[in-house]
């Protein structure tokens, strides 16, 4: 398959300027052979334009953990497309769990995130999955194919391409939990997802999207559920807070990493 593998850290509410620094320095170096995955840091609005310093003659994409879809105006706190391009970075995390669930992001919001991002030129990794409750209660489906019809009422599917967007599922249950999905069950969500685009954006588009799983991703985990057919790479919370088990992770969805790195 033509989709390249992706590893993303999101870093949440973590690091300083100066850590920020320091770990690109220390990561670079040890992805250095890393070749055939793209591999993305979602840092803290504070510390994103060291990340976009850091890796800029890089391969590194520099991305951002959320935005609000106006450009600007009386919208105190928030932070615009415009606003994270000029500072160099490419990406942007919409609709994470934590965003919907503390912060109470709507799907309606999430869906305008990620038209906007998409229509800035930004990379939106759209987040998608179930509850606890809504997995046992058999509706996982429900939830995440709803979540995911839901951006394509605001996202044309039919006037971009699939490398346009990236979705990732991440069981709420799964994240910062230490219990991660079985690659079975990643790998079913995931299918399904890619069905779904298909259902929505063709065949062809569908094959482009790339999907990544989420949640209690770690060096020792990771390797099983990148290796199903639809799954296109990982989105790491806690296990990339360290330069050194990001760079294991990014190393081992390398193509050729023939098991890791
Ligand atoms: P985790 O977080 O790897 O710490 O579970 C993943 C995420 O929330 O993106």
């Amino acid at each position: 398959m033509a989709r390249r593998p992706m590893m993303a850290a999101n870093w949440k509410m973590n690091k300083l300027i100066r850590e920020a620094e320091e770990y690109v320095k220390e990561l670079l170096p040890k992805i250095s052979s890393a070749e055939g995955v793209d591999v993305a840091i979602f840092a803290p609005f504070t510390s994103l334009l060291e990340v976009v310093r850091a890796t800029r003659e890089t391969p590194v994409l520099a991305g951002a953990q959320n935005f609000y879809y106006e450009d600007s105006g009386a919208f105190t706190g928030e932070v615009s497309a415009p606003m994270i391009e000029d500072v160099g970075a490419g990406a942007v995390i919409v609709g994470h769990s934590e965003r919907r669930e503390i912060f109470g992001e709507t799907d309606d919001v999430v869906a305008r995130k990620a038209a906007r991002a998409v229509s800035a030129g930004l990379l939106p990794i759209v987040c998608v999955g179930e509850t606890k409750e809504e997995r046992d209660a058999g509706s996982m489906w429900e939830k995440v194919s709803g979540q995911v019809r839901v951006v394509f009422e605001r996202v044309d599917a039919g006037g971009i391409r699939g490398e346009e967007i990236v979705f990732a599922y991440e069981p709420v249950w799964a994240i910062g939990t230490g219990e991660t999905a079985t690659p079975e069950d990643a790998q079913d969500a995931i299918g399904r997802i890619r069905g779904l685009l298909g259902e929505i954006g063709g065949e062809s588009f569908a094959e482009q999207v790339r999907i990544l799983y989420g949640g209690s991703i770690k060096p020792g985990n990771v390797d099983d559920i990148i290796a199903k057919e639809d799954v296109d790479g990982g989105l790491v919370g806690g296990a990339s807070l360290e330069a050194a088990s990001f760079a294991e992770l990014v190393n081992g969805a390398a193509p050729d990493s023939s098991g890791g790195g």
